[in-house]
C-alpha cells in the first residue's frame, strides 16, 4: 500500500525511479510523483492518477541530478488529487519526503508546527513529516530524521532528500516494508524487491525503527538511538522474468496459468520417501502433538484459505480451529494462551493487520507459524516457524496462484499435524500424499477448459448480482470466488452456505439471477443438489462445478456444468477455484475493467 523508491548514482535518476514505480504500482495507483535533487533545489513533479500520467508529465524534461525519490499512492488521508500526492516538500523547500504508512499523531504534530508558523498545503498525514524534519534540522539530516521518528506514532517507510545533502539521502521504516538495494557506485531503496530486480540482487532488509544513510558508495544503518546496526546481505534469487508479463495480456491470467507450476513448487519438494517433510519442523510438530487449539488469522483471500484450513484441520487433526480476520482478531482481546498454535497466512508477509495480529498472539504466548509467500518479509521473519508457499512473485492485485499455494501448504500441514497426533494410518497418509502429488496436473486439466469458461462469462458479464453457494469446503470456496468477482468485475455478489440460503437470502433470487454452485463434496452432494433445486425453482440460472463423475447427474438440474477431475474431495478446492478465478477474470475483461489494478484496491495493505 503505497510504493516508494529512491536512487543515488550515475544513471538517469528519473528513468530509474519510473522503472521502479512501474513495478510498485500494484501497491497503489491513486497518484504518483518524484522529487529530484537538482543544483538549484528540489524539483517535485507529481499528479493524480496512474503512473502513465506522471511519465507523460516528465517527458521532455531534462533533469541532471544524481538523487531522487518516488512514490505511488493508495490514498488514506485526503482524496486522490495533485496536492495530496507525494513527495511532500517542507515549507522552505529544503526537504522532500515520500511516505508509506499512517502517522497516527499527525494532528498534534500539525498543530504544533502551525503554532511555529508552518503552513500546510495538503490533507495528508505525511506532510507533517517533511516539516517536522525541517523543524528538527540543525545541519545533520540523519539526526533530524531520527529526532522526528522519535516524535512520530504510527507506521512508516520513508525516503527523505535535503538540498544541503547532495551526496546522500535518508530512509527509515517501522511496520511498513523497506529494502535497500546495493549497487556499484549506486544504491537504492524500495518498498519491494521487483522494483530493484533490473539493477541489483543484493539487498538489506531493514528492520523496524531503523534509519539508513544512503550515498552512492555506502549504506549505513542506525537504530533510533543513533547506534550503528549491521545487517547481512540478502541475495535475491528470483528469476527476473517471473515478475514480468511474459507475453500474457495481464498479470492475473499469467498467474492463473502458473498455478500448476506454483503448486508443484509448494508440494513436491515436501513429499519425500512416503513422508510429508516440512523444513525445520521438529519443534513445531512436537508442539502440535500437545496443542489443544489452533487459531488461523489472515486478511482477504488469505483469510479464505484459512477457512479451508479450518475444515481440513478439524476433520483430520481433530483440534478446534478458530479462523478470524486479522483486523478483528487483534482488537478483541482474543482467547489466546500458551499451548495454542496460531497460523498466520499472508502472500506478502507485510499486511499490517495480519502482522499485528501475529504479534498479539505471540504476546499472549501462542506459538506462531507463518504461511507466507515473500521470503524475508516481516511476518516470515517474526514468526516462530515459517512454511513458504513458493508461488513466485504475484503482481496482479487480485490474488490467484497465491491462494492455490496457500491451500497446498495447508494440505501439507494438515497431513503432517494429523500424523504428529498419531491420527492418520499409514495407508491413508500415503494415499493423501499421492493425491497431493497429482494435484498440480489436475489444476492444469481444469485450465484447459478456459474457452468454456470464457463463453459462460460472455453470457453473464452484465449480471447485476451473483450468488455463490456451497457446503463444507465448497462454502469456503464460494467465499473466495465471490470476493474475486467483487474485486475485479465490480459486481455485487454474495457467498452463502448452501443450507443457510433459505433463511433470508433466497428472497433475493429472481428469474435470471446467476447462482454459481461448487459441488465437490461427496458427502454433501445430495444436500447441495436440493439447494440447487431450491434456487432453480425461483428462476435462477445455475452454473455448477463438479467432478467429472457427477457431471451427467448435475447437468439434469444445473444450466451449465464445468468439471474438475475426479479426486479426493478433501483437496478439490484447489482445483475448483481455478475456473472461478477465470470466470472473474473474463467478466472483468468484458466489462472493460483494469483487471490487474482494480479500483480502490492495492495489493500489499500496510495500513490498518
Ligand atoms: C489485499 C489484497 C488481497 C489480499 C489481502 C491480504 O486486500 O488486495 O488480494 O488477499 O490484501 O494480503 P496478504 O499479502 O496478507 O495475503
Amino acid at each position: 500500500m503505497c510504493g516508494i523508491i529512491g536512487y543515488i548514482g550515475q544513471k538517469n535518476v528519473t528513468e530509474v525511479l519510473l522503472n521502479g514505480l512501474r513495478k510498485l504500482e500494484y501497491r497503489g495507483y491513486d497518484s504518483a510523483g518524484v522529487a529530484l535533487l537538482e543544483d538549484n533545489g528540489i524539483e517535485v513533479v507529481k499528479c493524480k492518477g496512474r503512473l502513465a500520467i506522471l511519465e507523460e508529465k516528465l517527458t521532455g524534461n531534462c533533469f541532471g541530478g544524481r538523487i531522487g525519490i518516488g512514490h505511488t499512492r493508495w490514498a488514506t488521508h485526503g482524496e486522490p488529487n495533485d496536492s495530496n500526492s507525494h513527495p511532500h516538500l517542507s515549507n522552505s523547500e529544503k526537504i522532500a519526503v515520500v511516505h508509506n504508512g499512517i502517522i497516527e499523531n499527525y494532528l498534534q504534530i500539525k498543530e504544533f508546527l502551525v503554532s511555529k508558523g508552518y503552513r500546510f498545503y495538503s490533507e495528508t498525514d505525511s506532510e507533517v513529516v517533511s516539516n517536522l524534519i525541517e523543524y528538527n534540522y540543525r545541519g545533520d539530516l540523519i539526526a533530524a530524521v531520527t529526532e522526528t521518528l522519535n516524535d512520530i506514532e504510527g507506521s512508516y517507510a520513508l525516503g527523505v532528500v535535503c538540498t544541503d545533502c547532495p551526496q546522500q539521502f535518508v530512509a527509515a521504516r517501522k511496520d511498513s516494508p523497506l529494502i535497500v538495494g546495493l549497487g556499484k557506485g549506486e544504491n537504492f531503496i524500495a518498498s519491494d524487491i521487483p522494483a530493484l530486480l533490473a539493477y541489483t540482487r543484493e539487498v538489506y532488509i531493514l528492520e523496524d525503527r531503523e534509519v539508513v544513510r544512503v550515498s552512492s558508495e555506502s549504506v549505513e544503518i542506525f537504530n533510533l538511538l543513533g547506534e550503528r546496526v549491521e545487517h547481512e546481505i540478502f541475495h535475491v534469487d528470483w528469476d527476473v522474468a517471473a515478475a514480468e508479463k511474459g507475453g500474457f495480456e495481464h498479470f492475473m491470467i499469467k498467474e492463473i496459468s502458473e498455478e500448476p507450476h506454483a503448486m508443484q513448487q509448494t508440494l513436491w519438494p515436501r513429499l519425500q520417501g512416503g513422508e510429508v517433510v516440512l523444513e525445520n519442523s521438529e519443534a513445531l510438530l512436537a508442539a502440535v502433538a500437545d496443542c489443544h487449539r489452533i487459531n488461523i488469522v489472515a486478511c482477504g483471500t488469505a483469510y479464505h484459505a484459512g477457512v479451508v484450513g479450518k475444515y481440513l484441520i478439524e476433520k483430520l487433526v481433530r483440534v478446534p480451529v478458530e479462523v478470524d480476520v486479522a483486523s478483528e482478531f487483534r482488537y478483541r482481546d482474543p482467547l489466546v494462551e500458551p499451548g495454542q498454535l496460531t497460523i498466520i497466512i499472508s502472500q506478502s508477509g507485510e499486511t499490517l493487520d495480519t502482522l499485528m495480529a501475529m504479534r498479539e498472539a505471540k504476546r499472549k504466548g501462542s506459538r506462531t507459524l507463518a504461511v507466507v509467500n515473500v521470503v524475508g518479509s516481516s511476518i516470515a521473519r517474526e514468526a516462530d516457524d515459517v512454511l513458504y508457499t513458493w508461488a513466485g512473485p504475484e503482481i496482479a492485485v487480485a490474488s490467484t496462484k497465491a491462494y492455490n499455494t496457500q491451500l497446498a501448504a495447508l494440505y501439507l500441514l494438515t497431513l503432517a499435524f494429523a500424523r504428529a497426533k498419531g491420527l492418520l494410518d499409514t495407508a491413508s497418509y500415503l494415499a493423501y500424499q499421492e493425491e497431493l502429488r497429482l494435484l498440480p496436473d489436475r489444476v492444469a486439466e481444469v485450465l484447459a477448459q478456459k474457452d468454456a469458461i470464457q463463453k459462460f462469462a460472455a453470457a453473464h458479464f452484465n449480471a447485476k448480482s451473483v450468488f455463490f453457494i456451497g457446503r463444507g469446503l465448497d462454502y469456503a470456496l464460494a467465499l473466495e470466488a465471490s470476493l474475486k468477482l467483487k474485486e475485479i468485475a465490480y459486481i455485487h455478489s454474495e457467498a452463502y452456505a448452501g443450507g443457510e440460503l433459505k433463511h433470508g437470502t433466497i428472497a433475493l433470487i429472481e428469474p435470471g439471477t446467476l447462482v454459481v454452485c461448487p459441488l465437490t463434496q461427496e458427502a454433501l452432494f445430495d444436500k447441495m443438489l436440493s439447494n440447487i433445486r431450491e434456487v432453480k425453482a425461483r428462476g435462477a440460472v445455475v452454473l455448477a462445478i463438479t467432478p467429472a463423475k457427477y457431471a451427467a447427474a448435475v447437468a439434469q438440474t444445473a444450466d451449465a456444468v464445468l468439471t474438475i477431475p475426479d479426486m479426493d474431495s478433501l483437496f478439490s478446492s484447489a482445483a475448483a477455484v481455478t475456473p472461478l478465478q477465470l470466470f472473474a477474470y473474463y467478466v472483468s475483461l468484458m466489462r472493460g475493467n483494469d483487471v490487474d489494478k482494480p479500483r480502490n484496491l492495492a495489493k500489499s495493505v500496510t495500513v490498518e
